[in-house]
């Protein structure tokens, strides 16, 4: 089967296109004939060799989130989900091929209606969204900024923002076209990558949601409202200053609260139950999924360019 593996950690060049014998599923495993493969920011983290003292090794099989239909059965699997056309989550390897595996707990069917592409844009991210938001214990009325808001997690954090009630929805990112996109999803404000413009924005929010982190944290911890809560889901910009936490303990008085979020900490159960329900949504048109560009799997490198260049809103997705 084609898959794209690290040839060399680095660039996009690095990547390459090979020739791998199909994997057999494990025990509680299943196979699934790939038919859209998403393409995450943390896809470019592995590539760069960022992660390499985590174990990532040259020669890996980069991709985790994939669409496609069930064509094999590991042992002790229930005979229903052969055939069924599913999202999986194949851990951080496996998804960029023509054939993947995934344990069926994290396989999920997806409903008439929606896009293999559809569903790897907003299979991982969506859940992101959505606990951030509930650890943020956002309220109606509340105002929100979700800072790197043109990735598929703000894309949806920003929806499901503006869904929720909350009095004025503010993004970060890099263009007015951009901020344009972001309105049409539910965005009220739109402000630069340091927090700058958008002179009716609100000077202060109740939640803040940060996909971005990175040297500029702390000027966004700054803009917290009394009792403010700020969640940090991702790395896009860097790791923050060590200090940051100084920022804190000198607003003192005002009450703020810092979190980290991943979705590794939610139960599995709980992880699929707002996929599905996002999954439903999207395929009613309630939630939106915003597809940059799907290209075919064998155009990785191009897809890892446009990453690394900034030019993705959404998600690129590659098919087999
Ligand atoms: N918490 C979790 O459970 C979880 C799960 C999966 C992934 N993640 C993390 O989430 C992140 C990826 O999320 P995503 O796919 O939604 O994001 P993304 O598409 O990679 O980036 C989102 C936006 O951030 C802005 N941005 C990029 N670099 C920036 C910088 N240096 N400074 C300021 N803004 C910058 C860009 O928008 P503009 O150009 O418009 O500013 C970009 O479109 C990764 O860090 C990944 O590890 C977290």
């Amino acid at each position: 089967m084609m898959a794209v593996v690290i040839r060399e950690f680095g660039s996009p060049d690095g990547l390459e296109v090979v020739d791998l014998p199909v994997p057999v599923p494990a025990p509680g495993q299943v196979r699934i004939t790939t038919e859209a493969i998403g393409v995450g920011g943390v896809d470019a983290v592995i590539r760069r060799g960022t992660l390499a003292a985590h174990g990532f090794r040259e020669g890996h099989l980069l991709g985790s989130e994939v669409a496609g239909s069930v064509t094999a059965l590991g042992e002790g699997v229930d005979a229903s989900w052969m055939g069924r056309r599913v999202w999986a989550f194949t851990g951080l390897s496996g998804g960029y091929a023509e054939q993947a595996v995934a344990s069926v707990e994290d396989v999920l069917s997806l409903p008439d209606g929606l896009s293999g592409a559809d569903a790897v844009t907003l299979g991982g991210s969506g859940v992101v969204a959505h606990f951030a938001l509930d650890r943020a214990r956002l309220a109606p009325g509340e105002t929100v900024l979700v800072r790197g808001a043109a990735g598929s997690i703000g894309i949806t954090a920003v929806q499901l923002a503006a869904r929720g009630g909350a009095g004025a929805v503010a993004v970060t990112t890099s263009s007015a076209e951009r901020g344009g996109r972001l309105r049409d999803l539910g965005a009220t404000h739109v402000v630069g990558r340091s927090g700058e413009g958008g002179p009716d924005a609100p000077s202060g929010f109740d939640v803040v949601i940060d996909v971005v982190g990175g040297p500029q944290l702390p000027l966004f911890l700054d803009r917290l409202n009394s009792n403010g809560r700020y969640v940090a889901v991702g790395v896009v910009g860097g790791q923050p200053p060590a200090d940051f936490g100084t920022r804190l303990m000198a607003a003192f008085r005002r009450s703020l609260s810092f979190a980290t979020f991943s979705s590794d900490t939610v139960p599995g159960p709980d992880r699929q139950a707002v996929r599905s329900s996002q999954f439903a949504d999207a395929a009613r048109g309630d939630l939106r999924t915003v597809v940059h560009e799907t290209l075919p799997l064998d155009q990785a490198v191009p897809a890892h360019r446009a990453m690394d260049a900034g030019k993705v809103f959404g998600r690129i997705v590659l098919t087999p």
